[in-house]
Parts: structure tokens; sequence; C-alpha cells
């Protein structure tokens, strides 16, 4: 692949989820292939998990790594043609290009504003480094996709899977915020790809983009969604329709140890204990969240072998 900026860009997740158990069980085995390259990360939001796995990732690959907290360097502006006459000391157009002289591949995180959807789905801010950039772009959490994330968690499934095929379901669980919707979004597109049986559940009023669901089910009723699952994956989302409302913060959401029974929990971290979940869901040994985030480096490192390997000399 050239970029890793949605899921998409896998063209095969079996191929691509060997690759990463590979990599797990060796994960010096190709200490070579990034050697005198470079990794630039992006911040624009906080990050504990990405920022450090892809940093292990990359260094298992023997590449360097710079990281920039984008908002302690200038303000960027991403406006085509706009005078920049307010806060944006520099255009993406110049930072794009000047950073790509630094680094063999870039990897951003940007959040949406929650405020545009049109903005958010166009992910201008991904896709202006994707445009204006001259090296490759991997994208460590966007506006409407988490893949990092999803690639982690299927590698998760797939090491924890039983012999049938899994029921997994997808529960929203309430929050103090608005968050994103990328990890879901992502989470249900990995789903639709991989063999389970899935569902989402989550209260009425926060479907998500109905073009990334399609035919998946939801159901309004949580626990006739969770009956007989496999794994439950537990997260808050913001509504899409209408945009970026935190409407509902029903406790009656929160994932207890009853309502999971013996099925997996999951969560992309970080979580907000005993409104997200319980103590007793996360302090089981069925709490899968610790093994999710060690995933994250797997997941990464085969993005970025991937990458390297298709690197242009
Ligand atoms: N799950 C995840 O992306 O964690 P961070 O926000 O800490 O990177």
């Amino acid at each position: 692949m050239r970029h890793f900026t949605s899921l998409k860009d896998i063209e095969n997740l079996d191929v691509i989820l060997q690759q990463a158990i590979q990599i797990k069980n060796q994960p010096l085995q190709n200490v070579e292939i990034g050697k005198h390259k470079t990794l630039v990360m992006l911040f624009f939001n906080s990050s504990l998990r990405t920022r450090l796995s892809t940093e292990k990732a990359a260094h298992n690959l023997g590449m360097h790594v710079s990281i920039l907290n984008v908002n302690e360097a200038w303000q960027l502006e991403f406006e085509d043609g706009s005078v920049m006459d307010a806060g944006a000391s520099e255009h993406i157009k110049e930072a794009a290009r000047v950073i790509s002289q630094y680094a063999d591949v870039i990897a951003v995180r940007a959040f949406p504003s929650l405020k545009d959807r049109q903005k958010d789905e166009a992910e201008h801010v991904l896709n202006s480094f994707v445009k204006y950039a001259t090296v490759p772009i991997i994208n460590m959490e966007s506006a409407t996709g988490h893949p990092l994330q999803a690639l982690a968690d299927a590698i998760t499934i797939s090491e924890h899977k039983p012999i049938h095929q899994p029921k997994v379901v997808l529960s929203w669980a309430p929050h103090p915020k608005a968050l994103p919707q990328s990890v879901p979004n992502s989470f249900v597109e990995m789903m639709q790809k991989m063999e389970v049986d899935f569902r989402i559940t989550h209260p009425k009023g926060y479907e998500l983009n109905p073009k990334i669901t399609k035919h998946t089910p939801v159901y309004y009723n949580q626990d006739e969604a969770l009956q007989n699952a496999d794994f439950v994956y537990v997260k808050n989302w913001s509504t899409y329709e209408p945009y970026g409302q935190n409407l509902s913060q029903d406790r009656a959401w929160t994932m207890t140890k009853a309502k999971l029974g013996d099925a997996k929990f999951m969560h992309c971290l970080p979580v907000r204990r005993n409104l997200i979940a319980t103590d007793e869901v996360l302090d089981h040994q069925n709490a899968l969240v610790i093994q999710q985030s060690n995933n994250r480096t797997y997941a990464a490192q085969a993005i970025l072998t991937d990458i390297l390997k298709n690197l242009k000399p």
C-alpha cells in the first residue's frame, strides 16, 4: 500500500492479520527494513496508546521517529485561497511539503470538529496531508475512522475467538462528552469484513452513518442484543443526526458483569470506569482491553512494513 488512511487500503485482510500475528511472535524479524528511514508522527489531539505503540512499531523496524504535537507548533491553515489574516501562521501547502523533507512516512492524528459534518466527512486535515505531502500518510485516528485500532481489534478477536463463528456486539455506553464516531465506524467496517455474527446496540437516536452500518442489524434493546455474545465491544459515540450531540447520559447502558455474562469485553481505551463499564467488568479475566492495546503495536508494525516495502527508492 502507498497510504493507510482507511481500512479500504488493506488489500487482503487475512494476509495482513497473519502478518501481524507473525510480527507479534517475532517483532524484530524486519529490523533492517526501516533503517535510515524516519517516521514523523503529527498529533493534533492527545494520545497514549497510538503514540507509544506506533513509535514502538517503528523502532522494531529500525526507523527513527520524530513526534510533533502540532498545537505546540504554528497554527495551520487548510482552506485553499484563504487570506491568512487570522490565527493561522502557516498553510498546509508549505507545512506538508516541509515535513515530507524530514520524513519517509507521516502519521497523523486529527479528530473531528463534531460541528461541521461535511468538513469532518471530507477528512480535510488527513486528506490535506495526502494531497500536499510527498510521502505516505498513515491515519492514527481521523475525523471518521480509526483503522489502526480496528486492525488491533481484529487481531484480538482472531486470537480469542471460539471455534464457531463468534457473535460480536458493539454496544453504546454513556459518556460526559460528545465523542467522535471514528472508533465505532472503523470497528463496524472491520466486523463487516470478518466472518462474525455482528450486531450493534444503542439508544434510539445514536444511529451511526447508514453508509457505514449498511445492513448490520441494530437493536435498541441492549439485553436482547447481548444474548449469547462471544465479544462485546463497548464504546460511546456522539449522534450522527443531529451531528455531534451528546443527547443521552443513560447509565442503564453501562456494561455490567451481569449483562456481559461469559462474553469477552473489549474497549479501545481510555475507558471511564463505572460509566462505560463497571470495575467488575474491567478487572475480570474476560476483559481484553490490555491485549487490544498490546496489539496496537503489531497492527501498526504490519502497516508500516507494507508501506516501507512499497516506498519508492
Ligand atoms: N485507543 C487509542 O487510540 O488510544 P489513544 O487515544 O490513547 O491513542
